[in-house]
């Protein structure tokens, strides 16, 4: 590894492969007999997304949004906004939010939110990190593959300024490190 900004690996390729396998069995199981639908939010979750389906043994449909969020004027929670948009209906559906993260939960539930208005049969959230630790609002999680502490991560999905998206491994970033070194955009602090 020759990534100064990486202070330490959290979960190892390998790690993440038996996890996803798990959770894949878990929604598998619990979705037996049915179609399901899983929704990713680009860009985090698509790492994620792609390693779950090929897992899932139950008939499955691919659907992506993206969003947008803004920081609110005092550095709070930030309002988030649909950038792109479902293509298809979900009425009747099965549906899965799939998540990188689910930090202090205002992202999520906001998807949430939106989702249920839209008449799925039933709805239901999968996120590959759970940082409760930072919590604000509460979410159903439904399915999760780890819990992490109270440090920024990258990798596996996760970026930081758009970076470290395609690295195989999850990873605490070092923040300081992270700004000196290659980070195309100048200073400046993490999406929280
Ligand atoms: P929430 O609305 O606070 O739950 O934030 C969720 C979003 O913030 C995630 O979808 C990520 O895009 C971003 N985010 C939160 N924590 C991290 C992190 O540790 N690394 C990379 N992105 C993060
Ligand atoms: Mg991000």
């Amino acid at each position: 590894m020759n990534e100064p900004a990486i202070e330490r690996i959290l979960f190892t390729e390998e790690q993440i492969d038996q996890r996803v396998r798990q959770v894949a069995a878990d929604i598998s199981a619990k979705y037996s007999g049915r179609e399901l639908k899983l929704i990713g939010v680009l860009k985090g979750s698509v790492f994620f997304l792609t390693a779950l389906a090929r897992e899932i043994t139950v008939p499955t449909r691919l659907d992506f949004l993206a969003i947008s969020s803004f920081a609110n004027q005092r550095g709070g929670p930030g309002m988030v906004r649909i950038a792109k948009d479902l293509d298809d209906s979900i009425e009747g559906d099965d549906v899965i939010l799939v998540e990188d993260i689910v930090d202090t939960g205002f992202t999520t539930r906001y998807l949430l939110q939106h989702l249920a208005g839209r008449g799925p049969n039933s709805l239901a959230l999968c996120t590959l990190l759970d940082r409760t630790p930072r919590r604000i609002v509460q979410v159903p999680v439904d399915f999760r593959c780890f819990e992490i502490p109270d440090r920024f991560v990258v990798g596996f999905g996760l970026d930081h300024k758009q970076l470290y998206r395609n690295l195989k491994y999850i990873a605490v970033l070092n923040l300081d490190e992270a700004r000196v070194r290659g980070d195309p955009r100048g200073p400046g602090g993490p999406p929280h």
